[in-house]
């Protein structure tokens, strides 16, 4: 067991090595059973976290907020629209001077080609641990919860186990990349098959995927790539279906929405569930578009974790900075 992980950042999914997130799993599941027995454990008393948002969340915010203040901290939510930044604060000076209020900065930061940069000069000019609640590229807190949630269902031992990983069409917006990104990385380190499926227009970025295939290769996993979303969800034990935008081959919102629209057919449906096993289990990271992108028939069915899957956040994220920010 890696235990030490004080004044460590996680911004990348590959930043904790295996055994680091095992340390982190293990925390998580004793911080759950804490809370669960009402019992105290105020491992961050007197600490403040600054959560620095450019995009709005639900989970996020509710989960690192709420986090903070059951481990004896506070959690400071800094709209970023209400700050200076727009009128000239840098992001070394983000990091250099939140460094120096605050015990941990958390910044979520989505803007393609520019959030994952943000977040990585804040933390060359911190210095206390900077984490990452989304960027562009990764998504790792979610990815956290989401290891968490497949071995409370399917076990520690994930070997052979297959996770699909597809794309589904939503019609709100083009939604990031990186919660495919984090989980393609992750998780083949935990023993898990990984096909990867989408229509495409929509690949994730090469770099990503080959870093993917890397890790799979390492820990002696398989890793495939195909183009249909059914036989992506084939025999299936974990599907992870959700949208994501086209931005590997267009930023521009107007042409995504049109390439988005011309796969309204990549539906998470009941007839599709069916073509997993059995005990097949459902997951999305959330928000959905309901009956959109998943039938409420899949998302609000016997398969479906999505609740557990957004409770997990809490435990994994208090883990984290129980470890990082102590
Ligand atoms: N899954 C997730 O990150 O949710 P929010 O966007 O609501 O934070």
């Amino acid at each position: 067991m890696q235990s030490f992980l004080h004044g460590r950042d996680l911004i990348g999914d590959l930043d904790f090595s295996k055994e680091e997130v095992e340390t982190v799993l293990e925390l998580a599941w004793d911080l759950k059973r804490k809370r669960a027995l009402n019992e105290a454990h105020p491992y961050l008393r007197d600490r403040v976290l600054a959560m620095l948002f450019f995009f709005s969340s639900t989970r996020t915010r509710g989960s690192f907020e709420a986090g903070m203040a059951q481990l004896g901290g506070h959690g400071a939510f800094i709209e970023s629209t209400t700050t200076q930044i727009a009128h000239g604060d840098t992001a070394k000076e983000i990091g250099e001077i939140y460094g120096r209020y605050f015990d941990g900065i958390a910044v979520r930061h989505c803007d393609w080609q520019i959030g994952n940069g943000y977040i990585n000069e804040v933390a060359r000019n911190s210095r206390v641990p900077v984490l990452n609640m989304q960027c562009d590229v990764y998504h790792p807190f979610q990815c956290l919860a989401d290891l968490m949630t497949i071995m409370e269902k399917k076990g520690r031992d994930l070997r052979k186990k297959k996770i699909v990983v597809s794309w589904a069409y939503a019609a709100s917006y083009l939604k990031p990349i990186s919660v495919p990104q984090s989980l393609i990385l992750q998780m083949p380190r935990f023993g898990m098959d990984v096909t990867l499926s989408y229509p495409k227009e929509f690949q994730l970025m090469p770099e990503i995927e080959q870093q993917a295939k890397d890790e799979a290769k390492r820990w002696g996993t398989a890793f495939d790539i195909v183009h249909d979303m059914d036989e992506g969800i084939k025999d299936a034990d974990i599907v992870y279906a959700k949208s994501w935008g086209p931005l590997l081959t267009t930023a521009d919102g107007k042409e995504g929405k049109v390439l988005q629209d011309s796969h309204k057919d990549w539906i998470m449906d009941g007839r599709r569930m069916n073509l997993a096993k059995s005990d097949a289990i459902y997951m999305h990271p959330l928000p959905a578009d309901r009956n959109i992108e998943v039938t409420d028939e899949v998302i609000d069915g016997i398969h479906s974790v999505v609740y557990d899957e957004a409770e997990n956040r809490l435990h994994t994220q208090k883990a984290v900075m129980a470890l990082t920010m102590s």
